[in-house]
């Protein structure tokens, strides 16, 4: 017995595992129950009760010793399989630049922010578009030259169908199938046929706005405004309504504000007037209400349009439209 045991010590000592299949072997042979230790055991049951006393303590002691061998060759083993496959691509570029929020769509994101603490919702309608929620229900009568402010893409099959020249379109929809009060913004693209250069494109966004309810006032309109212009340019911002014209609005204004570059001082950028323009508004044109079947005499209502890449440009000082739409990353890392 006493032989047996030095043999298997030393065989222990020596042996060493670096494949699955070593170490499958070396379970095999000496931990299953037809190996070296189960063996051991058997015998151990034969000898006598002297033997047993000398031998118990042992036996036992090797039996834990080759259960930590097994332990520590496969976690030694595990760890390195894991080393040798997962290692990394040293070809990949480790400075990958996540994205960021594109500059229009943080300016309208701030915009809708701004309003929708004043109790206004957001609304959304389509870019292709029919004459009548795009022109005719607005009060743009067929033929009337108010068409050619606004460069149309017509569908050539079907000139009936175009793409949405203003988000004023969402108000119709909105009109049509709602009831009063309608409090909402609805941002969107919108496409003209322009030549392409550094203050126009075919397509920009816009962001319109409705207030119908009974008894809505100009005063409402100018508090509105009055409270955006300061939110999103700064306190002491002042305002100021042009008198202008739009088909859909009666009486209608053009919005300026005071230039928050100079403080109205005269700049580049106000062009020496000392205020710039930030969008169109008026009172909902009573043709307009009823078109979208809403009582004209019960209520009343103010909308208002203005351009985000025309807010984003005046906010950041961009002097070129076409810059938003490059993809060029040096100008949106920016912002
Ligand atoms: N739809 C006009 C445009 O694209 C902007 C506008 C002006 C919208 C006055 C309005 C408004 O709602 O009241 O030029």
């Amino acid at each position: 017995m006493r032989d047996k045991i030095d043999l298997i010590k030393k065989e222990l000592a020596n042996i060493s595992v670096s494949t699955a299949q070593e170490l499958e072997s070396f379970r095999l042979t000496y931990i299953s129950r037809k190996g070296v230790i189960s063996n051991l055991f058997d015998e151990f049951k034969t000898i006598s009760s002297d033997q047993k006393k000398e031998f118990g303590g042992t036996i036992n002691q090797l039996k834990q010793d080759v259960q930590t061998k097994f332990k520590s060759f496969s976690n030694e083993l595990s760890s390195k399989e894991s080393n040798e496959t997962h290692y990394s691509d040293v070809t990949l570029p480790d400075n990958i630049n996540k994205g960021s929020v594109h500059p229009l769509t943080q300016v309208k994101n701030r915009i809708i922010q701004i309003f929708e603490r004043q109790g206004f919702n957001v609304s959304d309608g389509p870019e292709i578009e029919d004459d009548w929620h795009n022109f005719t229900a607005l009060n743009f009568p067929e033929n009337h030259p108010a068409r050619d402010m606004q460069d149309t893409y017509f569908l050539k099959k079907n000139p009936d169908i175009l793409l949405r020249t203003h988000t004023s379109n969402v108000q119709t929809r909105l009109m049509e199938h709602g009831t009063p009060p309608f409090r909402s913004i609805m941002p969107g693209r919108v496409y003209r046929n322009e030549a392409i250069s550094a203050r126009a494109h075919c397509f920009f966004n816009q962001i319109e706005g409705l207030y119908v309810d009974k008894g809505v006032s100009f005063k409402d309109l100018k508090q509105t405004i009055y409270h955006f212009a300061t939110a999103f340019f700064g306190e002491g911002t002042q305002i100021r309504f042009r008198p202008s014209y739009f088909p859909f609005t009666e009486p209608s204004a053009e919005i300026d504000i005071s230039c928050f570059i100079c403080g109205g001082d005269g700049c580049k950028i106000c062009k020496n007037s000392g205020w710039v323009e930030i969008g169109g508004s008026g009172m909902v044109d009573p043709n307009v209400l009823e078109n979208c079947g809403i009582d004209a005499k019960e209520y009343s209502g103010f909308a208002f349009g203005m351009g985000v890449e025309r807010m984003t440009m005046l906010k950041y000082q961009i002097d070129d439209i076409r810059l938003f739409s490059e993809n060029d990353v040096r100008f949106l890392n920016q912002f």
